[in-house]
């Protein structure tokens, strides 16, 4: 373990926090006054820094510019009633860090450092942690090659960096989704379940286009057949129907969200039946039809839980359950919410104090 005199820091002289208003918080478009940088070089990770939330000097030849090794995470940071801090789930987020570094053949972060480094921010910026319900400081870890060339080749110097913004829910109403069969956001042996930045690109132009077409975001299906589901936007993608809670299995092309884990593991706490494993489109079209579909849910770090209204297919929209008819996803979002601040025992280890 290293020990906090190995981090330098830099603290600001001129605190931005007295200028926010945390009443009207834009996603991830204001910024705690400090991020935590660790560059990597000589096949090793050099001296944490925490220094005030700069721009970064880069060479127009950075290999991430050109060819997009570059990842990330989200994790969130949350308040309780008596002003302490905690993380959760931190170590997960890591872990996925470190799967979606290893796939870009880029260097794995050290588990030590990585809590360190957060802990060290997190106490620094204390202050920029919202409380007010639904809020929380969203945490953005993040890795890229650096260093000066243009062949394509593995970068051989990185940079980690921490940058983290106060936050309230990504979307703040129930969602309108359609169905995706023409563009798809992954494909198996692809690296869709990496945390990659090109995964994100690739999907702007038809988020756009269903935007355009009068929907919030996608319902992305698979590469080969479009027959089933895999996730949406930023989110995994969820079912109820006939009382059993449906989400489709993890494959190369899906990224293992730690939401989705924790709803699953708290469905199965309550007895509730849970069903991992390729759902078909075909099947949610025909329980909508059939009155068999109770709800049907996103959920995400940025987005929590994201009730489902309406999908629109092949043309037409099919209008889901009404939100306040839903049993299962209004409770399963309490109790996480519950857990996150406090209010409910942390059964299950997620919560790293700060
Ligand atoms: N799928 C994609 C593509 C995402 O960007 C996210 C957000 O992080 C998720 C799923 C949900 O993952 P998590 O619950 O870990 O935030
Ligand atoms: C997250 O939920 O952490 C995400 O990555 C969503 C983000 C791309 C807005």
């Amino acid at each position: 373990m290293l020990d906090t005199q190995t981090i330098q820091i830099q603290k600001t002289t001129e605190s931005r926090l007295s200028a926010v208003d945390f009443a009207n918080l834009d996603f991830g478009a204001v910024f705690s006054d400090h991020m935590l940088v660790i560059d990597y070089a000589n096949g090793e990770w050099q001296t944490p820094t925490i220094v005030p939330f700069a721009d970064f000097k880069l060479s127009p030849a950075n290999p991430a510019l050109h060819y997009g090794q570059a990842i990330f995470e989200g994790l969130k940071a949350y308040k309780n009633e008596q002003s302490e801090i905690s993380v959760f789930r931190p170590v997960a987020n890591l872990d996925r860090l470190n799967i979606s570094a290893e796939r870009l053949c880029m260097p794995t972060l050290p588990e030590e450092l990585f809590m360190q480094g957060l802990t060290e921010l997190l106490r620094l910026d204390a202050d920029w942690i919202p409380s007010a319900p639904g809020s929380a400081l969203y945490i953005r870890p993040f890795m890229f090659g650096t260093g000066e060339f243009l062949g394509v080749r593995p970068a051989t110097e990185y940079r980690f960096a921490i940058i983290t913004c106060p936050v309230n829910a990504y979307y703040s109403a129930p969602l309108r989704v359609k169905v995706e069969e023409t563009y798809v956001r992954a494909v198996e042996g692809g690296f869709g379940f990496a945390k990659a930045a090109g995964n994100y690109a690739g999907s702007l132009l038809p988020a756009k286009k269903a935007f355009e077409a009068g929907y919030h975001q996608l319902l992305w299906t698979d590469g080969k057949t479009h027959e089933y589901f895999e996730e949406s936007g930023t989110m995994n993608l969820m079912f109820v129907i006939n009382d059993t809670l449906l989400t489709p299995a993890l494959s190369t092309s899906i990224l293992a969200g730690i939401t989705r884990d924790s709803i699953l593991q708290l469905a199965k706490d309550q007895g509730i039946t849970v069903e991992e494993r390729k759902v078909s489109v075909g099947e949610v079209m025909e329980a909508i039809q059939q009155g068999t579909l109770q709800e049907a849910f996103g959920c995400g770090t940025a987005a929590v839980i994201s009730h489902i209204v309406t999908i629109g297919y092949q043309g037409q929209d099919y209008e889901l359950p009404p939100v306040n008819t839903r049993k299962y996803s209004p409770q399963l979002a309490q109790v996480l919410d519950d857990i996150r601040t406090g209010k409910a025992p942390d059964t299950h280890n997620w919560m790293v104090q700060i």
